[in-house]
């Protein structure tokens, strides 16, 4: 049986068989992306000129640390490729991610990009989303009742469940890098992404949900059996 940390090493050096000399690159967040990272710098050392947008504080940091050029969005509005991870990736390459508080900024990267490429092992792999709790990002402000209205949307669109305030170390909560929180919906099995991401679209105080929906077309995932490309149906 291969080791997760095999298996996200294999789907994040299979990736970069996708890197072209002088592309843009938006670098994904989290233990797979950040394997990926780590190829892209020796890459990088050995020669390749790409220029990066992280999607985090951390992999800036990461990157930085192994000599990655980096610019923003800002200078660099349309980006080639990104490559990042998941949580769960469904069979229409939807997926839910932000286990790692990522999410707003992950999602602004892929939408700039021409292509996102998602790298899993294989125990990403769901039928439906959801038994991983999704994680939405709100402002401080109002939180109790955004919660409240998080949920009475959500039960329209069919999803009920305990949802609950994401914390760091003690109990203080989760900041992410936009100084947000993160509430995380425990749902269970979301039948419709797309009506969920209409309800949840609709709250005031939320500012992005964890669910990617027609952002990747290409999902590198590592098994048992080996590197397996899945597409995106009519991608
Ligand atoms: C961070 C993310 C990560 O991509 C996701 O949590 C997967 O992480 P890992 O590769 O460590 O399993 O969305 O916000």
């Amino acid at each position: 049986m291969p080791k997760v940390d095999d298996l996200k090493q294999k789907a994040a050096l299979a990736a970069l068989d996708l890197v072209e000399e002088g592309m843009r690159l938006g670098l994904g967040t989290g233990s797979t992306a950040a394997r990926f990272v780590d190829a892209l710098g020796r890459r990088v050392a050995s020669g390749l000129h790409v220029l990066c947008v992280p999607t985090s504080e951390a992999t800036r940091t990461q990157a930085e640390r192994l000599g990655i050029p980096l610019t923003t969005l800002d200078e660099t509005p349309e980006l080639d490729l990104t490559v990042d991870g998941a949580d769960e990736i469904d069979p229409e390459l939807r997926m839910i991610k932000g286990g790692g508080g990522a999410l707003l900024r992950e999602k602004i990267v892929a939408t700039a990009s021409s292509r996102m490429v998602v790298i899993a092992d294989e125990g990403k792999l769901v039928k439906t989303l959801g038994k991983f709790p999704l994680p939405v990002e709100v402002v401080r402000f109002g939180l109790l009742a955004t919660i409240r209205l998080i949920k009475a949307l959500a039960a329209q669109a069919g999803c009920e469940g305990e949802i609950k305030l994401r914390t760091a170390q003690g109990d203080a909560p989760f900041i992410t890098d936009q100084g947000n929180l993160i509430v995380d919906c425990s749902f269970g099995a979301i039948p419709e992404p797309e009506v969920l991401a209409f309800a949840l679209n609709r709250v005031p105080g939320v500012v992005e949900h964890g669910m990617f929906l027609g952002l990747a077309d290409l999902a590198i995932v590592a098994g048992g059996g080996g590197v397996k490309s899945l597409r995106r149906p009519g991608a």
